[in-house]
């Protein structure tokens, strides 16, 4: 005879089973960004890749990309790179390394949705 308290438990371990399963379902699918999620998650960024004509790693004259208005795919391929380390540069490469995919994603949307304001920038 099984007792309700052990039914109870059955009840729990198939209902966290169905969790688990759903969970791995969502996992699957293709990790899709979110703008607003990706402005959380960009102040690390903004030192170097929001200041004008801004030159990184003195004395090596490295001009700092502008990532504003800057295709999503792009910059989460170009962050994945860095976490690889098949781009080299050290400082983006351990900034890269802290993100997880659906951060790059999530930054990807969010300078896609910003325009390349910079009065410097050379495109104008
Ligand atoms: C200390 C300064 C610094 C910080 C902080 C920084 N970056 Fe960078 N980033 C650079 C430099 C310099 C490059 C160019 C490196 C190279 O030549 O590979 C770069 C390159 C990139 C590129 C490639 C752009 C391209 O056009 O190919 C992306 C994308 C990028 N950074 C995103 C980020 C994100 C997202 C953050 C914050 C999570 C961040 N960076 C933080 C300095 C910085």
């Amino acid at each position: 005879m099984i007792s309700m308290k052990k039914l109870s438990i059955l009840s729990h371990l198939a209902v966290t089973a169905a969790l688990a399963f759903a969970g791995s379902v969502v996992q699957a699918d293709e990790i899709k960004g979110n703008a607003a999620a990706g402005n959380a998650k960009v102040w690390l960024c903004v030192g170097c890749h929001s200041i004008p004509d801004y030159r990184a790693d003195y004395p090596f004259v490295y001009k700092v990309p502008m990532l504003g208005g800057q295709n999503a795919a792009y910059i989460a391929t170009a962050l994945a790179s860095y976490k690889k380390g098949e781009r080299k540069h050290p400082t983006m490469r351990s900034i890269a390394a802290s993100l997880s995919d659906q951060d790059m994603a999530d930054i990807g949307e969010y300078y896609a949705a910003q325009t390349a304001s910079s009065p410097n920038n050379p495109l104008k």
